[in-house]
């Protein structure tokens, strides 16, 4: 059945692949963002891509002087759900500065909240992550782990799951799936649309593409004494179109379900792959040399973490199935054909 979808951060790397695969299944999409992270060139492409109008409201979501327009947008599109992936997420930044991460990730939550609760539209998924997980559980780490982030980036995700948490327990018509993403790479097939970090990538996959595209001279792989299989950082990567599709299930879970509540769920494969290993993947994908040298650990880094993805499969009939390969691949077809990202 057709609805209506609000996607908060759809044209970010992620959103804009939620948005290709909420209208590749025929639902209608408002595109909510401010572009601080994102390019609106991206949403055109979400269009190329789909041949699907999409809706589009540049607001900061986060500044609550927005609010009015926000829920009169909301309404007048008469949404039935929303997806909400607006938000800051560096790491690193989010410790040098914290109140700006809690201002902003909390309150573009409320302000979206309060749209939908205005439209009545009370079916939402949550753009939550691993880094809610810390390095407190043995992998896989199923959803029962304890939590504890060790930034504020990641403590922002855990107080939203619990204010979401606390929305849904006070009115039961409210379906909420926090999507606990493990490490997001690859691109949509077409090479349209794709990562396009600002400045340095903080993250493997980004840096790793730019090198192999000539941008940056070598990698620095951050530690190679770890407690694992060959000393480098083990993380589990999926496929960014798997993804999204994760997306699409966890919805129409949500519209299916007599359930009210928020339940969180695993976004991963279920398997670890270490720097080394996604480097020597990358050079088999792109035929380019990747340099590197072994830097010192970075602040903040835990040695292995992957999905326990069994109730994504159980509850969702959701699993990834895209491999390290065909992410290398995707991810390098994306960065070969846009080596300055969207900015042509
Ligand atoms: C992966 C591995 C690094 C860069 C973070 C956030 C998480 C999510 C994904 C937003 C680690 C190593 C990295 C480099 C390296 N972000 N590495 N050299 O840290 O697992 O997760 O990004 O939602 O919330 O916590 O991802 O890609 O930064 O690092 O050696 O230049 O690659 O040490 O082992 P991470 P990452």
């Amino acid at each position: 059945m057709t609805e209506k979808f609000v996607v908060t951060g759809g044209a970010g790397y992620i959103g804009s692949h939620v948005c290709v695969e909420l209208a590749s299944a025929g639902h209608d999409v408002l595109v909510i963002d401010d572009f601080s992270n994102s390019h609106p060139e991206a949403v055109r492409r979400i269009q190329e891509i789909t041949g699907v109008d999409i809706s589009l409201l540049e607001v900061d979501l986060a500044n609550p002087a927005n609010l009015p327009k926000v829920i009169e947008s909301v309404g007048a599109f008469d949404a039935t759900g929303a997806v909400h992936l607006a938000g800051l997420k560096a790491v690193g930044e989010s410790v040098e500065q914290p109140a700006r991460y809690y201002d902003v990730n909390i309150n573009a939550a409320l302000t979206l909240l309060r749209a939908l609760e205005n439209a009545g539209a009370k079916k939402l998924v949550f753009s939550s992550s691993a880094t809610v997980y810390g390095d407190l559980n043995e992998s896989p780490v199923n959803e029962t782990g304890a939590t504890g982030a060790a930034n504020p980036y990641g403590r922002s995700k855990l107080f939203i799951e619990e204010i979401l948490k606390d929305i849904a327990t006070a009115d039961k018509d409210w379906r909420i799936a926090n999507l606990r993403y493990f490490n997001p790479v690859g691109a949509h097939s077409s090479g349209r649309i794709g990562e396009d970090p600002n400045g340095v990538p903080n993250n493997l996959f980004p840096f790793i593409a730019q090198v192999a595209v000539g941008k940056r001279d070598k990698l620095r792989i951050f530690g190679d004494d770890y407690p694992t299989r060959d000393g480098t950082g083990v993380r589990d990567y999926i496929h960014v179109v798997d993804l999204a599709r994760g997306h699409v299930a966890a919805l129409d879970y949500l519209a299916e379900t007599k359930q009210g509540g928020a339940i969180d769920i695993n976004l991963g494969t279920g398997g670890g792959v270490s720097v080394k290993e996604a480097v020597a993947a990358f050079k088999r994908a792109s035929n380019r040399d990747i340099p590197f040298e072994i830097a010192p650990r970075r602040e903040g880094d835990i040695a292995e973490i992957y999905a326990d993805t069994s109730l994504a499969k159980d509850l969702l009939n959701w699993r990834a199935t895209k491999t390290l390969d065909d992410m290398c691949a995707d991810h390098w077809h994306w960065q070969r054909n846009n080596p300055n990202g969207f900015k042509s």
